[in-house]
């Protein structure tokens, strides 16, 4: 650590948007949330399910090890992760594409990049 940095970042949704503010020790889904949506399915909350699955357009953020499973290595170089495992280090603007999308996003259908899909399938 190198001094105080802000204690919260602001992150915005593109798909609705909709901002919520997640703290730098908190990862994104968590804070996510607390948008009250009824009936997120959270799953594991430990990079292991997908369900979670995001792609970042702007902002910077650590990333803990996430299942190739879910996010191939390209998805990886792209932004692409899971917010169970993603923490802020600045404010955000994000994409939901996992399972969750449907929750987060009124009226939402599949999105085209939901884990479990062909054009995803074993890319890495
Ligand atoms: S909640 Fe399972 S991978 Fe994020």
């Amino acid at each position: 650590m190198t001094g105080p940095g802000p204690s919260l970042f602001i992150i915005g949704i593109e798909d609705t948007g909709e901002t919520y503010v997640c703290s730098p020790a908190q990862n994104l889904l968590r804070a996510m949330e607390r948008l009250g949506r009824q009936g997120i399915p959270v799953g594991c909350r430990g990079g292991g399910c997908g369900v979670c699955k995001i792609q970042v357009l702007e902002g910077e953020y650590r990333a803990r090890k996430m299942s190739r499973a879910h996010v191939s290595a390209a998805e990886e170089a792209a932004g692409i992760g899971l917010a169970c495992r993603m923490f802020p280090c600045t404010d955000m603007r994000l994409k939901v594409l996992g399972a969750i999308r449907r929750f987060v996003v009124p009226g939402a259908s599949a999105s085209p990049a939901e884990p479990g899909t062909d054009r995803y399938a074993g890319a890495d």
